[in-house]
């Protein structure tokens, strides 16, 4: 009894004077407790690194430009008025190997120009280089070219005074392809100035495309070649000229060389009319 008297005492002493209830409860007869919903692991704080340097500040971008389609008449009308703007054969070609909106161009090695002497009485424009004339950047120097040069040696005429060469493209059409229509009108731009600062006394059209384009017409080649036309200049200038057949179908069509002949002749016959 003195020991649980000892006990109350010892409990009174730490504040444990008051009972919560009458009866006793057996805590080990209770039904187990419910568990607690689990509270969420602390999230670590991780310090973010600080900057050595503030993050740069973007720069506002650029609005948006819309690429330019390659066949947009817009690159046509630059190539025009660039074309116009040359006042010199240098200056022409000079832009045309620095114009770069001719889809043509990216596939082609060369730009091919033109050869012959520029003073020469005849202006030749032909269709476009071919493997050879890419290689090697001057126009008809394969075989058709060989052809063309026989012929007019024929009447007379060499690329040494002779005669001045060029085609309707500038550049080879990749695996001779139909050029499309904007890129025979970029080109097409430059043709017309080149005619207008060479002013020939005499221009020939050699084939079916360089005649339709410079002469702006749908007529076939066979019904346009032999008969004389004029190509007239932005000044009003009138230049007589000759649609002829391309040499290359000369060479596959034996039957054509007798009109050929005629075509050739009726050039000297003209030269020496024209004086
Ligand atoms: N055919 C052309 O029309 N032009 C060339 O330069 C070569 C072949």
């Amino acid at each position: 009894m003195e020991g649980a008297a000892a006990l109350l005492r010892w409990y009174v002493d730490n504040g444990v004077d008051e009972a919560i209830g009458e009866e006793p409860i057996d805590r080990f007869a209770l039904p187990p407790p419910q568990p607690v919903a689990a509270v969420p692991a602390a999230v670590p704080v991780t310090k973010a690194p600080i900057p050595l340097r503030p993050p740069p500040v973007p720069a506002t971008p650029p609005p948006p430009r819309a690429p330019i389609p390659l066949e947009s008449p817009q690159l046509v009308e630059d190539a025009r008025a660039l074309a116009e703007s040359c006042k010199t054969l240098a200056e022409l070609e000079a832009a045309i190997r620095g114009f770069d909106s001719c889809a043509l161009k990216r596939t082609a090695k060369n730009t091919v120009f033109a050869d012959g002497d520029p003073q020469a009485p005849v202006m030749i424009v032909g269709e476009a280089p071919g493997a050879d004339e890419d290689r090697l950047g001057k126009p008809f120097v394969g075989v058709s070219g060989q052809l063309m040069d026989r012929m007019m040696a024929a009447i007379g005429l060499t690329r040494d005074g002779g005669f001045y060469i060029t085609n309707i493209l500038f550049w080879r059409p990749p695996g001779n392809r139909t050029p499309t229509l904007a890129e025979q009108a970029m080109c097409l731009a430059f043709v017309r100035r080149h005619i207008e600062l060479v002013r020939p006394k005499i221009l020939v059209l050699a084939g079916a495309t360089a005649a339709k384009s410079v002469l702006d017409t749908v007529e076939g080649i066979t019904r346009l070649r032999g008969k004389w036309t004029v190509h007239r200049l932005a000044d009003g200038t009138e230049i007589p000229t000759l649609p002829t057949f391309h040499p290359a179908y000369v060479l596959r069509t034996p039957a054509s060389k007798r009109l050929s002949w005629h075509d050739m002749l009726a050039i000297d016959r003209k030269l020496k009319e024209l004086g």
